[in-house]
């Protein structure tokens, strides 16, 4: 073999071990766009305050009641590289189980990797509850535990062309303390 040759082949695999070397590093910035920009996670609706307006009720065995105005702030965060954008829903609230209220959650977009905070006002009353001892007992406590879900179905856009729909649930439980008409505890899943 000539020198020159050899020097040539040197050079060719030389060459070939750059390519390789482009390739790989290549595919190691797709996949790792691939696991973080591109992947696409569920947003979270959350309640963030509870004011609680023109609270009313009655602790009496006989025909205990109560019945109120709760104005919500939900957040709603996106986590993802893409804005959310969510349909029109309705919050509920119940208490032991039976639903007692609700609200409207209008359709909104929360944009990339932000938090869209919605106020919603929810109409409250326990007319709908039948156990009377049980109402009674709680509302003569001074606490009235209720829960809140929502269901928030949207599309997460990623760099304006690729859309999925997402759904979303909101669970959260508060204590409103009858007294002060305070929600004192909010915890939501
Ligand atoms: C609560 O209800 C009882 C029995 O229905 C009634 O006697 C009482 O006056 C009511 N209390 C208030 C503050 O409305
Ligand atoms: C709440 O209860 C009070 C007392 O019974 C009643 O006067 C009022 O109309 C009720 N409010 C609503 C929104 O139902
Ligand atoms: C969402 O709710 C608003 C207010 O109630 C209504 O005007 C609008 O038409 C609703 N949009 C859809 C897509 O249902
Ligand atoms: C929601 O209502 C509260 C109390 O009225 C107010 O402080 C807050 O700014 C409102 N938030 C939005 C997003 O409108
Ligand atoms: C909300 O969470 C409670 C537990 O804290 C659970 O029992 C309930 O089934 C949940 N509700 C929904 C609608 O997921």
């Amino acid at each position: 073999m000539l020198e020159s040759e050899k020097f040539k082949n040197m050079q060719n695999r030389k060459c070939y071990a750059y390519i390789i070397a482009g390739v790989v590093f290549q595919t190691i910035i797709i996949l790792v766009f691939a696991l973080t920009v591109m992947r696409i996670k569920t947003p979270s609706v959350r309640l963030r305050a509870v004011t609680v307006q023109n609270l009313h009720y009655n602790a009496s065995a006989t025909s205990p009641y109560f019945n109120m105005t709760l104005i919500a702030e939900i957040a709603v965060k996106n986590k993802n590289f893409g804005h959310f954008r969510f349909d029109n829903s309705t919050a509920s609230v119940t208490y032991g189980g039976t639903t007692v209220g609700d609200g409207e959650l209008l359709k909104g977009r929360t944009s990339a990797r932000k938090t869209k905070r919605v106020n919603v006002t929810m109409d409250v009353s326990s007319n709908g509850f039948s156990d009377s001892t049980e109402l009674s007992n709680e509302l003569n406590s001074g606490i009235l535990r209720l829960s809140s879900q929502a269901n928030l179905r949207g599309k997460v856009t990623l760099m304006k062309v690729m859309k999925k729909r997402k759904t979303t649930k909101m669970n959260c439980t508060m204590s409103v303390d009858l007294d002060s008409s305070i929600v004192q505890i909010l915890n939501c899943k």
